[in-house]
This record gives C-alpha cells, sequence and structure tokens, in this order.
C-alpha cells in the first residue's frame, strides 16, 4: 500500500487527549487517515490537528460549517491553513455558500477534499416536518447530494445503505464518505444501519468512516491491516 493510500478514516472522538495521543502513536499514514470533530476540536484547538498533519496524517477536520457564504469561506480557508486533507459544509446551508467555500479554496490553490453533509442520519421525516420539509430525508439528501455536485465539491457523507443510489448519479471522482462502518461481528454500538468495510466498498464508498472498533480495540493496528486487506483488492 502506498503513504496515505488507505480508505479508512479513524473518527478520534476522545474527551482525553492523551487517549488520542496515545492512539495515533501506534497508527501510521500508511494504515489510515484520521478524522478530528467538533469535540476534540473544541477541547484542543488547532494545535491538536495541526500536529497530526505535520505527523503526515490526512486529516479530515468534521466540523461542518454552516453559515453566511463569507464566514465558511473564511472558516475554510482557515482549514487550509491548518494543513487539512479534507473538511466539510452542511449542504443546506445552499449554493452560494458552497461555492464560495469552493471558490476561498481554489483561490488558495489548496489540494484539500471539500465535501459536504447532506441530511444528518439523526433526523427523520418528522423532524424534518416540524422544520417545514415535506420530502422524506433520503428524497432530500438526494437533492442535496446533486446541490453539492452542482456547486464543483468533492463529494459527500452519506450513509453506505445510500451509496449504490448516489454512485448510479455521481463518478468515482465523487468522493462517498460513509460512517456506520462496522467490521464483521463487531458491536453496531449506537449505530442503526450498519454495513460491513468490504459491502460499502462494493456499494461505492471512497471513504469508511470507523471510530470504536478501531479506537476501543486492544489491537488497532490489527484491526486496521485486517480491514485495509480486505478492501485492496476490491
Ligand atoms: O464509533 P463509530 O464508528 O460509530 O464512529 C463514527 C463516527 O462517524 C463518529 O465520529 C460520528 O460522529 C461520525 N458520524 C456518524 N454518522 C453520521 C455522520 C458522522 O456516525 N451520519
Amino acid at each position: 500500500m502506498q503513504k496515505n493510500d488507505s480508505k479508512i478514516i479513524v473518527a478520534l472522538d476522545y474527551a482525553d487527549i492523551n487517549e488520542a495521543k496515545d492512539l495515533v502513536e501506534k497508527l501510521t499514514p500508511d494504515l489510515c487517515k484520521l478524522k478530528v470533530g467538533k469535540e476534540m476540536f473544541t477541547r484542543f484547538g488547532p494545535d491538536f490537528v495541526k500536529e497530526l498533519c505535520k505527523a503526515n496524517f490526512d486529516v479530515f477536520l468534521d466540523l461542518k460549517f454552516h453559515d453566511i457564504p463569507n464566514t465558511v469561506a473564511k472558516a475554510c480557508e482557515a482549514a487550509n491553513d491548518l494543513g487539512v486533507w479534507m473538511m466539510n459544509v452542511h449542504a443546506q446551508g445552499g449554493m452560494r455558500m458552497m461555492e464560495s467555500a469552493k471558490e476561498a479554496l481554489t483561490n488558495a490553490n489548496s489540494q484539500a477534499q471539500l465535501i459536504a453533509v447532506t441530511v444528518l442520519t439523526s433526523m427523520d421525516k418528522s423532524d424534518l416536518s416540524v422544520l417545514g420539509i415535506s420530502q422524506d430525508p433520503s428524497e432530500l439528501a438526494q437533492s442535496l447530494a446533486q446541490l453539492t455536485y452542482d456547486a464543483g465539491l468533492d463529494g459527500i457523507v452519506c450513509s453506505a445503505k445510500e451509496a449504490v443510489q448516489m454512485r448510479s448519479k455521481f463518478d468515482d471522482s465523487f468522493s462517498l464518505v460513509t460512517p456506520g462502518i462496522r467490521p464483521a461481528g463487531s458491536a453496531s454500538d449506537d449505530q442503526r444501519r450498519i454495513m460491513t468495510p468490504v459491502d460499502a466498498i462494493k456499494a461505492g464508498s471512497s471513504y469508511l468512516v470507523i471510530g470504536r472498533p478501531i479506537t476501543k480495540s486492544d489491537d488497532p493496528v490489527g484491526v486496521l491491516m485486517t480491514i485495509n486487506s480486505e478492501i485492496s483488492d476490491l
């Protein structure tokens, strides 16, 4: 496997920075990429992200920016300055917001991937209805994915269960980043709609976001090596 070639993004969801660092010390950039979300970023700030980038990891900064176009564009520029590999926005911020974010990265000569969250998987039809939205979550996800594509972004976060349908509309250059992944036989935790790494890649996922099956394992490197080898020839 080439350096930074892994399709696995390990979700670092820790309240204790030392626990996160203990795990990262065991990992190498050829084994996986890393995701830093709102909890760790709010507790430990940009220095932690810079440290991971400096150690040569591809870092997905999962802050789901959602604000007026100018503010989101500036936030994306700031994320790019940290050296991250991927960042995201909410597609519900609209076309102009997404275009401004993309333009800011292009103007900065950024190589970072900019992707969008369509509909939070925690939201069902009744949650949308309270917001005055009559569409089903999956219909809304499809139309927001199209908006994201039309705005020139590099991909979306979606469930692996939606990947086949998304892949029928968008070619491989549009990244599908899928959480809710569980290796065969591992605990589903609080995830409801899970898929194995092999099935998710076969369904069209570009990258697999995996947290607890790796972070809570006694042998995180072993788990990563097994998954990397299972999906390497797909
Ligand atoms: O531990 P686990 O594999 O369930 O972690 C999944 C990661 O993906 C977490 O960081 C979670 O916040 C994130 N995520 C998710 N479902 C989404 C979007 C993000 O599980 N729809």
